[in-house]
């Protein structure tokens, strides 16, 4: 695992989106995993920034999203579908056919955990991996548990994940389920980018890098994969 410690989040957007531009500038149909929450803004913004200066084109991308929320269509703002839209796929030239999301309709959420570990193998894998990290040490939604998943599946959130993300929610009270990848899906990348920032991530980003592997942190077992790179602010990393 390697750790750089930046001055602060705008500093951190420009390494992790060149190394995304990068990727893309190499192989124009590379596959990429996308976060939403706050830690990917930044990066987003540097990628619309690239594009509008025509030094990179996304239209052979093939993207994955790490998780949804149940009972949310692509349409409702609050979906991380919708996020997607508004922070990056909207301002750059992704191809939509080519964007693949875990189903936020209760009636699709079975089928599409069970096919999306699949649509991600016959994509070729996904070349880089993008994660934030939440307050307990889950990544995507895959929260503290007895055991690590595989491949995507239903959770439900913990209370401290519903109050870290609640003031994300404009007129509708969070959803208390999720969808997600699993910790599998996330550690057959080839490579895997973090961001943290904040105070309030230090002490999982401590439990992440100098903990024991355990399920009960499950960005530990990043510790396992060998091509990670986190990339964290002076207040997240002020206890390691
Ligand atoms: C959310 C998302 C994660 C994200 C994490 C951190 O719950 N499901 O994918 O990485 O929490 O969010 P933020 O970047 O807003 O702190």
């Amino acid at each position: 695992m390697e750790v750089r410690i930046m001055e602060n989040a705008f500093e951190i957007s420009k390494e992790v989106s060149s190394i995304l531009i990068n990727k893309v500038k190499e192989n124009p149909h590379a596959v990429l995993g996308f976060a939403t929450g706050a830690s990917p803004v930044e990066t987003y913004k540097r990628m619309i920034e690239a594009f509008e200066k025509g030094e990179v084109s996304f239209k052979n991308v093939t993207t994955f999203n790490l998780d949804e929320y149940c009972g949310l269509t692509h349409e409702d703002e609050n979906s991380y579908y919708w996020f997607m839209k508004e922070n990056l796929f909207g301002k750059v030239d992704i191809d939509y056919e080519k964007v693949n999301f875990l189903s936020g309709d209760e009636a699709k959420s079975e089928k599409s955990c069970r096919e999306y570990s699949e649509k991600i193998s016959q994509a070729g894998g996904i070349d880089i991996q993008l994660l934030g990290i939440g307050t307990n040490g889950h990544i995507g939604f895959n929260e503290p548990a007895d055991s690590f998943s595989d491949g995507p599946f239903k959770v439900r959130l913990t209370s401290s994940t519903i109050s870290s993300n609640s003031k994300y929610f404009v007129n509708k009270k969070m959803p208390e389920y999720a969808l997600t990848m699993g910790i599998g899906d996330i550690m057959r990348a080839r490579r895997i980018v973090l961001i943290a920032t904040g105070e309030g991530k230090a002490d999982a980003v401590f439990k992440m890098i100098k903990g024991e592997v355990s399920p009960s942190c499950p960005a530990s077992v990043l510790q396992n994969h060998n091509d990670v790179i986190v990339y964290l602010d002076k207040e997240s990393a002020k206890l390691l």
